[in-house]
C-alpha cells in the first residue's frame, strides 16, 4: 500500500522549515487602478493611472534573484514547490464588477495562511488579487490528494461591491490631519467598510496557540471576528503600529523565535497592552536596524522596511536581504546563522523573502509561547 505523509504541517514562523511555497515573478503587472488601491508611481517616471507589466530588464533580474533563492533552499534540503502563473494582464470579473488587470503570483504569504494541518485561502480585499488563488489550486490539490490529513480551506469569497470600500476615501485622505490619519492607525479604519469580511495571509504572524492579526488597510474587523471564529481553539490579539495606510505585518512586527520579536523602529506599537502581553511572557522586542535604502524602491509599493522582511528556515538560521547590511549584523549579534540573499529586485513584484513564500511543512508542534495573557489584548 502507498504510504500516506503528513504534507502540511507548520504552526509557527520559526520551526525548521522542510517545504514552502516560492512565488514567481513572472508577469506580475502594476494593477489597473480600482477602489481599494491606486498605484502612483509618478516619482518613477510613470503616468498615474499607468497599468502594464513591469519591464523586461526588472523581471530578468527579479527571475534570476528569485531562481537562486529557491536554489539556496533546495540545496539546504527544503522541498520547493511553485505556483502556475495565469495571464495576469487579463481583464477579470464577477457578477459585481470588472477589474482591467490581475497582480501576479510572486508573495504567496498574501495569499495562504498556514495554521497547523490548515491552508486556509485569505479572502483578499483588492478586486485585482480576487482570482490570485487559482495561481496556487495545482498546489493545494495535490496536497489534497496526498495528505489524508490536510484542511483545505478557503474564507468567504468576497463580493467586493462599491458598498467594501469608503466612497472618495483616497481624495479624502489627501486633506486628511496629522490626527485624522493617527485616528485611523489607532483604529484600522482605512479604505475598507465593515460590509463583508476581508483579510490578506500576510496579516497574521504565527506563534502555535497565538495568532496576532495586523488590523491594516486590507483586513477589516470583520474579516478580524471571522479569523476569531474560523481559528477558536486558538487566541487572537490584534495589532495596530504608527504607519499610515498599513498593508501587511511582515516588514512591521516580525516573530523571530521563542522569546524574541523584531519591531519596526518607525511603526512603535500603539497598544500598551501588546507590550504588557510580550514582556510577562519573558519576550524580548528589539528595535530593527536602520535599512539600507533612503526610501521606497522604484516602482514598488513596498517600503525600506522590507530589511525586516525576512525567512526564518529554523530557530537559528534566517534568511535576509543581501543588501541589509546593518540588519544582517544586528541578526549575527542577536546569534542567528545569517543567510545573505540578494533579494531588492523583487521589492517590486511584491516583497522580501517572507512575502515570497508560504509555509507548507515546519517540523514542531502546536505550542503555547504566551502562557500568560493579558485582558483585552
Ligand atoms: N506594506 C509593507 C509591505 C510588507 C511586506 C511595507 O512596505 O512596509
Amino acid at each position: 500500500m502507498k504510504e500516506q505523509k503528513v504534507i502540511v504541517n507548520s504552526w509557527n514562523e520559526w520551526d525548521p522549515l522542510k517545504h514552502v511555497i516560492v512565488g514567481r515573478p513572472e508577469g506580475t503587472m502594476v494593477q489597473a487602478p480600482e477602489p481599494a488601491i491606486e498605484r502612483d508611481f509618478t516619482k518613477d517616471g510613470v503616468p498615474k493611472g499607468f497599468f502594464g507589466p513591469l519591464p523586461e530588464e526588472m523581471l530578468a533580474m527579479a527571475t534570476e534573484q528569485m531562481d537562486n533563492f529557491v536554489r539556496l533552499l533546495e540545496q539546504r534540503g527544503i522541498q520547493v514547490d511553485r505556483p502556475t502563473c495565469i495571464d495576469f494582464s487579463q481583464e477579470v470579473s464577477t457578477p459585481d464588477w470588472k477589474q482591467k488587470s490581475m497582480f501576479g503570483c510572486m508573495p504567496p504569504r498574501d495569499v495562504l495562511l498556514t495554521v497547523g494541518s490548515e491552508i486556509l485561502e485569505a479572502t483578499m480585499s483588492y478586486r485585482s488579487r480576487w482570482f490570485e488563488y487559482l495561481c496556487y489550486r495545482p498546489l493545494l490539490q495535490r496536497y489534497f490528494r496526498e495528505d489524508p490529513h490536510f484542511r483545505w480551506q478557503a474564507a468567504p469569497k468576497p463580493r467586493l461591491t462599491e458598498r467594501s470600500y469608503k466612497p472618495d476615501f483616497w481624495n479624502d485622505y489627501k486633506n486628511w490631519t496629522e490626527e485624522q490619519k493617527e485616528q485611523a492607525m489607532r483604529t484600522g479604519d482605512w479604505i475598507l467598510t465593515e460590509e463583508e469580511p476581508l483579510f490578506d495571509a500576510a496579516d497574521i504572524a504565527r506563534a502555535g496557540r497565538d495568532l496576532f492579526v495586523y488590523h491594516s488597510a486590507v483586513t477589516n474587523k470583520s474579516g478580524i471576528d471571522w479569523l476569531r471564529r474560523h481559528f477558536a481553539d486558538h487566541r487572537l490579539h490584534v495589532l495596530h503600529f504608527k504607519e499610515t495606510v498599513p498593508i501587511h505585518i511582515d516588514a512591521t512586527f516580525v516573530l523571530l523565535r521563542p522569546g524574541l520579536a523584531l519591531t519596526n523602529r518607525q511603526r512603535a506599537p500603539l497598544e500598551p497592552k501588546m507590550i504588557e502581553f510580550f514582556k510577562k511572557n519573558d519576550w524580548e522586542l528589539v528595535e530593527c536596524a536602520e535599512p539600507a535604502l533612503p526610501g521606497y524602491p522604484p516602482l514598488s509599493f513596498c517600503s525600506r522596511w522590507l530589511s525586516m522582511n525576512t525567512l526564518m528556515l529554523d530557530p537559528k538560521t534566517i534568511c535576509v536581504d543581501a543588501q541589509e547590511v546593518r540588519q544582517m549584523e544586528q541578526f549575527d549579534q542577536l546569534g542567528f546563522e545569517v543567510i545573505p540573499v540578494p533579494f531588492a529586485a523583487l521589492s517590486a513584484f511584491g516583497g522580501g523573502l517572507h512575502c515570497a513564500t508560504a509555509d507548507v511543512h515546519r517540523e514542531g508542534i502546536c505550542e503555547d509561547y504566551f502562557p500568560i495573557q493579558v485582558g483585552g489584548f
